[in-house]
């Protein structure tokens, strides 16, 4: 463009602004409303050449899994609480007020496997120490057992269950690896399954009536299924036969 046409050109626009023209128009009405319902029908250019994108596949984990190599990996019981303690697969955690882990002594002859804490237990981060746990003490010393020199104990599950309902099918396949390598490392020379969930952990199998007072092997041990103390709490009638498993485990240990 010369010099001059680029003056007149700018002159004449400031001569239209002046004289109130708002609007750029063509020489040809445009229908843009058609302009508009082409636009939004064509695809986008981009949308023309790049194929969808797939959805983020999240690699999906077994805690089953999870908890098998981690277990594996603890070499000692200050390790397997550390592991079970980063152990985020089990939602019990995030309502429970600490970790339960285990009382007694690790060199005890009896291992004594639980069930999961109650309200007492959650509050003091030790298993059977509530109501059950004082019968459990009285049961034990009745055969001259004490926990503090002559029996270890722990439960399924570390974290108590809200309202403590019970342990989802899930959340005891997940603990059991934990609960697998506990018993390895402890090494005792006999189990105590208490209960049903404990029976179910340790045998896969529940049915407490009829399994209990009949010796059987979990977690590679000699193995007694017995009442669970908060049950003899509710039946006091079967102390009878919590007895007799008593004597068994008396026996058993000569
Ligand atoms: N019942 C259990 O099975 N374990 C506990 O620690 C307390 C109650």
């Amino acid at each position: 463009m010369e010099y001059h046409e680029h003056i007149a050109l700018r002159a004449a626009l400031e001569w239209q602004i002046e004289a109130g023209v708002i609007d750029a128009l063509g020489e040809e009405p445009v229908d843009r409303y058609a302009v508009q319902l082409e636009a939004r029908a064509a695809p986008k250019p981009e949308a023309r050449v790049k194929a969808p994108a797939a959805p983020v596949e999240m690699p999906k984990v077994d805690p089953v899994v999870v908890a098998q190599q981690s277990a594996a990996q603890a070499g000692d019981l200050a390790a397997l609480e550390q592991a079970l303690s980063a152990f985020e697969h089990c939602e019990l955690k995030m309502g429970a007020r600490n970790l339960v882990f285990s009382d007694g002594s690790p060199d005890a002859r009896v291992m004594i496997i639980g069930e999961a804490p109650g309200r007492d237990e959650d509050r003091q981060g030790k298993p059977f120490v509530g109501r059950a746990g004082q019968l459990l003490d009285k049961m034990l010393a009745a055969i001259g057992l004490n926990r503090a020199e002559s029996v270890y104990i722990t439960n399924v599950l570390p974290w108590r269950p809200p309202q403590n309902r019970d342990p989802k099918p899930d959340e005891i396949a997940m603990m059991r690896p934990f609960v697998q390598r506990h018993v390895e490392l402890v090494a005792p020379e006999l189990v105590v399954l208490m209960g049903n969930i404990s029976c179910d952990a340790g045998l896969g199998r529940r049915g407490i009536t009829r399994l209990r007072g009949h010796w059987t092997e979990a977690y590679g041990k000699p193995a007694l299924p017995m009442f669970h103390p908060a049950y003899l709490l509710r039946q006091p009638q079967m102390k009878r036969e919590a007895w007799a498993d008593l004597l068994e485990i008396r026996a058993r240990l000569g």
